[in-house]
């Protein structure tokens, strides 16, 4: 830990979150919109948005849902399907709608069950993306379930990653949440237009704090968190500062009775916390002198924005995670480390 007592940055933005719709939207985006001034909305509601008509129509949703006095902008994302219509996404893209398009492999997470089950299916998209400039953000896991869970964004690098990333020369791509060192490894062997995202709980979770005492439900997600020396890899990427490796929370709200389940939902919900914990990772690891990097810089760098005009300030000072966040229809949900003392606020 340094001894620096206070921090400011500008202004982050989160390059990976599920705001999700109505009551639940209501509840979770205020979290966001208090630390980051930018997120890339994913588009796996049900049903998926898929065109630049229901992503603009979601945009509109969000900002109704953004309390007063918060700026924030939702960057839209489109949700590719074996039938996407490459130019309605060129289209979005084009008008500012669709910053991106997001490559789910059928029944790979949650509402994934519309993705892509081959990407031979998307070859004529991902051509389209590549001529313009529009990044692919990609679920890196494969579904074939004779690949073991925990090696199963291993086999994707080699299986869809590497031979895409060939194909398609100019293609920038997001390989989202990775979660391993064989994917640090990857990443760092591509040109500046491959990039990655890294979650906080990824930084601070292995695979048997799921089973710490017990199974416990709000530290799954997928994919699931791995063995030690994956999380060190990745802590040791996060605070390297190197442009590939930027912010991005996976931030996925589930109501409790929905993770608290004979089959519980995946998804961790990070964002009443997640600057505050990510600042954590990086005290612990005296890298608070790249925090800016990868909160703030590396991914307005990566998709071609300025960075965020304002600055934020984090104090070094106590304060405990709420147990629970309520949602205007009467649920409930359970955010990522709830009741634990934290060591940095967001000012
Ligand atoms: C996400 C969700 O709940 O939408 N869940 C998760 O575990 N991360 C989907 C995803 O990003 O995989
Ligand atoms: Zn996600």
């Amino acid at each position: 830990m340094s001894n620096k007592e206070s921090l400011t940055i500008r202004r982050p933005d989160d390059w990976h979150i599920h705001l999700r719709d109505g009551a639940m939207l209501e509840a979770a985006l205020p979290y966001t919109a208090r630390q980051f001034g930018r997120a890339i909305v994913m588009p796996n509601l049900a049903p998926p948005v898929t065109g630049s008509q229901a992503a603009a129509a979601y945009r509109e949703r969000i900002y109704a849902a953004l309390p007063d006095g918060l700026k924030f902008e939702p960057l839209m994302t489109a949700y590719l399907t074996d039938k996407s219509d490459a130019n309605d996404l060129a289209q979005g893209f084009k008008h500012g709608v669709f910053t991106a398009a997001k490559l789910y492999p059928a029944g790979a997470t949650t509402n994934s069950d519309s993705g892509v089950t081959d990407i031979a299916n998307i070859h004529g998209v991902l051509e389209k993306m590549e001529e313009i400039g529009m990044p692919l953000l990609v679920h890196g896991e494969v579904t074939d379930p004779d690949i073991d869970i925990f090696d199963r964004e291993h086999v994707f690098i080699h299986r869809v990653m590497e031979p895409t990333l060939n194909r398609f020369q100019g293609l920038k791509v997001v390989f989202e949440h990775i979660t391993t060192a064989a994917a640090v490894d990857f990443v760092r062997t591509q040109g500046p237009r491959v990039g990655a995202t890294i979650t906080v709980h990824h930084l601070m979770i292995n695979r048997s704090d799921i089973f710490r005492g017990g199974i416990r439900p709000h530290m799954y997600c997928l994919p699931v968190a791995k063995r030690e020396q994956h999380r060190l890899a990745l802590r040791e990427a996060a605070t390297s500062g190197e442009a590939h490796f930027f912010l991005g929370t996976d931030t996925a709200p589930h109501t409790v009775s929905d993770k608290e389940s004979a089959c519980g939902c995946a998804g961790i919900f990070s964002a009443p916390a997640a600057l505050e914990l990510y600042a954590q990772v990086f005290d612990e690891e005296r890298a608070l002198d790249q925090f800016e990097a990868f909160a703030s810089l590396n991914g307005p760098a990566f998709y071609g924005l300025e960075p965020n005009g304002e600055t934020v300030t984090l104090k070094r000072e106590d304060w405990v995670v709420p147990e629970s966040v309520t949602v205007a229809d009467g649920s409930a949900v359970k955010p990522f480390m709830a009741g634990e003392t934290l060591s940095w606020r967001l000012v």
